[in-house]
This record gives structure tokens, sequence and C-alpha cells, in this order.
């Protein structure tokens, strides 16, 4: 058994399901429930919330991160579940630990620089990062990125995002997103449509079109999220179109096919609707670490992946600042 610390005791590591749910949307939901971890305890300066998170799921309440070591001196895995200002300072301290594995919420850190400073460190130390873009773990979701590599839905041409709650804390989502069903790993701004702070002051929702080099256009939309959270991405191709709604519970196909009413002429014709397993992310999430460290299978979002977003982050943030600049 694979011996497992969560860090922050918050929403997703404790509160958002409970042990009776057939959803698997908090870390310690998954690790209690898998068979080849034990969730030793979670660390949350909180004390409230540390305690209500240890006895939800019958486990132990450490005050910081010596103490948890200090009690188990074995631990695998560590998951960082803590605000997303403190993943820089918390992914520091816990290297010093030489876990495993470290499990990290997202965005992986602050600035790229930092996210470079983690990527450094955790090589040296051979410690092995894995990031909760939690799409990224959804069998449904990856057979159709899995299908668009080998060519299924012909040339790239563009896309239209919507999401609110910040660009770093929730774009970073779409921009993993992109970043896998298009391969574009950069964009160029074209326009700025409107910035608002419905997350944070220091980290605004950005709505702006971009190109690709191709010259496809990528169009992300915010809007506040008081009204409803929303997270949906379309992308259109040369040959069919693939729609991600509902925050990604649901997979919409698309293909390019002749018209029963217009002869002659082509269509994008509605081919498949999915039922993704998106809410049992975290089960997927623990299953890859499971498979990594017993079997060497790949992690399916290494920090490879994380610093990739973190450029595109920065590149589009560095324009939007520019531009704003100039007008
Ligand atoms: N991957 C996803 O889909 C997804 C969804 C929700 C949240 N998140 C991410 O998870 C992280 C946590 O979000 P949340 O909504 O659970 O936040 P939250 O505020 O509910 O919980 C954070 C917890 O961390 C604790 N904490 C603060 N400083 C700490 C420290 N130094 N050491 C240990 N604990 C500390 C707080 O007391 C709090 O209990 C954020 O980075 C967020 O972006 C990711």
């Amino acid at each position: 058994m694979y011996k497992v610390l969560i860090v922050g005791a918050g929403n997703i590591a404790s509160e958002y399901d409970d042990a009776t749910s057939t959803v698997f949307l908090t870390h310690a939901h998954a690790f209690v429930n898998h068979p080849h971890f034990e969730l030793i305890g979670f660390v949350d300066p909180d004390i409230i919330k540390g305690i209500n998170a240890s006895s939800k799921w019958g486990t132990r309440h450490f005050t910081n991160l010596d103490q948890a070591f200090k009690y188990y001196s074995n631990i695998d895995i560590v998951c960082i579940a803590v605000p997303d200002d403190l993943h820089f300072n918390v992914l520091q301290q816990v290297a010093n630990y030489r876990p495993k594995l470290v499990f990290t919420e997202k965005p992986l850190t602050n600035t790229l620089e930092q996210a470079h400073i983690i990527e450094r460190l955790y090589r040296e130390l051979h410690i092995p990062v894995l990031i909760n873009f939690k799409r990224a773990f959804i069998p449904e979701i990856l057979d159709v990125i899995n299908s668009v590599k080998r060519n299924d839905f012909g040339e790239f041409k563009n896309c239209y995002g919507f999401y609110n709650r910040g660009f770093k804390h929730n774009a970073s989502h779409l921009l993993d997103l992109i970043i896998r069903f298009t391969g574009c790993k950069e964009l160029k701004l074209m326009n700025v449509i409107d910035s608002i702070s419905d997350f944070s002051i220091d980290d605004p929702s950005h709505s702006f079109v971009a190109s690709t080099d191709n010259n496809a256009v990528v169009v992300i939309k915010s809007f506040s999220g008081e009204s409803y959270p929303i997270f949906e991405l379309d992308l259109h191709y040369s040959s069919g179109r693939i729609r991600l709604f509902n925050t990604g519970e649901k997979l919409e196909i698309y293909r390019v096919q002749p018209s029963s009413a217009f002869s002659g002429v082509n269509f994008l014709q509605p081919k498949d609707c999915i039922d993704t397993s998106l809410h049992q992310s975290m089960l997927h999430a623990a299953n890859n670490i499971f498979e990594y460290l017993s079997m060497g299978k790949p992690l399916r979002v290494p920090i490879a992946d994380g610093i990739e977003v973190m450029k595109l982050t920065e590149q589009v943030l560095k324009d939007i600042k520019n531009k704003s600049c100039l007008n």
C-alpha cells in the first residue's frame, strides 16, 4: 500500500463529496477508495478544516508537514490542494521530504519563472510531479484526442472556449485542452475583448481573440462567474467538429457529410454524443499514479505539460498587457 498525505483540507481535498458518493471529486475519496493506497492524513494549519476532513475520512490531522513526516517517515505520495498562490511555496517545502511522487493542483505555480524553479528542483531530486488537469485523465476525452492525432478530423480551423473565475485559475484548463486537441503551443494575440475580476484582482478573467501558426482562430470568452460557472470548448476541423460542454461531462462529435436535403452540399452532421466519466477524474488520476509507480506506465499530466500551459498563459498575459498599454 502506498501512503498518501494531502496538504490542504478544503473543497477539492475533502469537501466536494463523501465516502458514499458515486462521484470522485476529492483527493480523499479517490485514495480512501483505491485498494493500493492508504490515506494517512491531511496537513492544514486551519485546525477546524483539518479536524473536519480527518474525521470525515477516518484519518489524522497535522498542522504542518514536519509533524506529518515525523509521524510517518515513509510517506510515498503528497497531494497539494492549497490555494493557487501557495503552490510554489508548498511544492518547494514538500521536495525536502523526498516523496515518491507529488500530485499537485493546477495551476502549477503563479509564474513561469516559478514553474521552471520547481521543474529544476524536482528533476534534480528525481521526484515526478503529476498535475491535476482533470480532463486529461478521462478515457473518453483521451480517445477523441487520439482520434484527432490520427488525423480523423482533418486540419484544425478554429475554436471557441468559454470559462470564468480567473485566467490562471480556470483558463489554464482550457489552454491545456487546446494544446492537447490542436498541438498548438503558441498563440498570437489579435484582439482583447474584455477583462473582468470575477475570481481575484490578481487573476482577472480575460477574453480575447488569437491565432495559431497555421492561421486557425482561437476565441476565448469569459463572463462573470457570479451568474454560473462555465467551461466549454468547441473545436472545428476541416472534416468535423468536437464540442466539449457541461464542463466536460459531455462531448458532441460532428462529421462533415453529404446533406440529405441539398444535393452536392456537405454539412456538419451530429454523429455522437458521449457522456464522459469526468466526475470519476480523481479515481482515474489515482489509477494513473498506481500504474506509474507499480508498472512504469507514463504519467498523464507530467510537469512538462504544466510548463507548456504556464508558457502559453504568460505569453497571452504579456501580449494582453502590451496591447492594453498601446490603447
Ligand atoms: N483540478 C480542478 O479541477 C480543481 C477544482 C477545484 C480546485 N482546484 C484547485 O485546488 C486548490 C485548492 O482549491 P480549493 O477550492 O480546495 O480551496 P479551499 O480554499 O477550499 O482549500 C484550501 C485549503 O488549504 C489550506 N491551506 C492554506 N495554507 C496552507 C498550507 N500552507 N498548508 C496546508 N494547507 C493550507 C486552507 O486552510 C484550506 O483548508 C486550488 O489551487 C484550486 O485551483 C482544482
